[in-house]
């Protein structure tokens, strides 16, 4: 027999025991036989030297025929003998469909979200919508209209990334106050505007050259500074939890007058001193005050007949605290370890 009549040979003898396979062991098996290092086909592959010049090309082609029409037989066959044993094992009753399923894999939210929401949560029920303004914001309004003149040395408590001339990364949510009121002139606002800031600092572990703020915002015929402080006091019972007290300092801010400042006692030692608070026993949780006058009017606002309270509460330092985070760099880290704790 020559190597031409061997060729067809094992071609037949493949397909034969093809079709008579039923188990993926015996496919396994057939593939080697064939295919394998030192398998039939493969072997005929080898052989193709010792023929004559002018018969190595029919055969090549021949071979490679045969090779392409095995392996779709196989690929074809193995798929019956899938479906054959998924059928077996469904008759067989060995499927459980009381088993769980499997899990799909779903991310979550980031902590600062989270955070986000249950502040957003706690100021809904007190009446406050939502309200964005942009990151970019004029100097105008991340400034001048909050009664901060370019003279004035209350420009130096904000470090600023600048865009251009006119246009920086605000340092601060307060800008978005004024846009608040020109934009709801003449309703009485309740609003929180959350948002991220820039400052142009040293990043470490408790600062960031970014971070969020929520700031507040209430104008109204009679708003007072007891609105502003139980407002803040009712937050701060509803995030930290229900014993919390503050206290509340005096402080400058150009834009409110008078200007305070809120803590919390602290919710690690409860009050007594230890390395978050710093042993003063306290934590500060934001700035506020009254709406100056000058910015009341800026938003459109008669000053005569308006008043209103503002206040600028930080959202990192507060999940840092509740959550017993140590490093504020890890908020902008993106490092998975660290996010699937929350
Ligand atoms: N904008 C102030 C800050 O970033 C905080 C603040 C907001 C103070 C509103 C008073 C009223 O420091």
């Amino acid at each position: 027999m020559d190597l031409f009549e061997q060729l067809e040979q094992v071609r037949t003898e493949a397909l034969d025991n093809l079709v008579t396979i039923d188990s993926q062991v015996d496919l396994v098996t057939w593939e080697k036989r064939y295919f394998g290092r030192k398998g039939l086909v493969t072997q005929q592959l080898r052989s193709i030297g010792s023929l004559p010049q002018e018969e190595r090309k029919t055969f090549g082609q021949r071979l490679n025929d045969i090779k392409q029409e095995l392996s779709t037989a196989y690929e074809a066959h193995a798929q019956q003998v899938k479906l054959a044993e998924i059928e077996a094992e469904l008759a067989s009753g060995a499927v459980d469909v009381t088993l769980p399923g499997r899990a799909v894999a779903a991310g979550h939210l980031h902590l600062t979200t989270q955070t986000l929401r249950q502040i957003y949560g706690i100021f809904a029920k007190m009446g406050f919508e939502v309200y964005e303004a942009p990151d970019v914001e004029l100097e105008k309004l991340n400034f001048d209209m909050l009664n901060i003149p370019a003279y004035h040395p209350a420009r130096d408590m904000w470090d600023t990334f600048w865009v251009d001339e006119q246009r920086l990364l605000r340092t601060h949510t307060s800008p978005g106050q004024v846009r608040v009121m020109r934009e709801r002139y003449p309703e009485p606002i309740r609003v929180i505007l959350p948002g991220k800031c820039y400052r142009y600092e040293q990043i470490t572990a408790r600062s960031e050259h970014q971070f969020y703020q929520v700031e507040g915002l209430a104008v109204g015929r009679n708003i007072t500074m007891t609105d502003l402080i139980g407002t803040l006091t009712q937050f701060t019972r509803m995030f930290y939890g229900a014993s919390r007290t503050t206290r509340v300092r005096s402080s400058y801010f150009p834009f409110t007058e008078p200007s305070i400042e809120v803590d919390t006692d602290c919710i690690l030692c409860g009050g007594k001193g230890c390395p978050v608070c710093k042993y003063t026993g306290w934590l500060e949780i934001g700035g506020a005050g009254m709406t100056h006058p000058v910015v009341l009017q800026n938003g459109g606002y008669d000053p005569d007949e308006w008043s209103g309270f503002a206040f600028g509460l930080g959202v990192e330092r507060p999940a840092m605290m509740k959550y017993g985070v140590e490093d504020i760099r890890l908020f902008y880290r993106n490092d998975l370890r660290f996010l699937r704790q929350f």
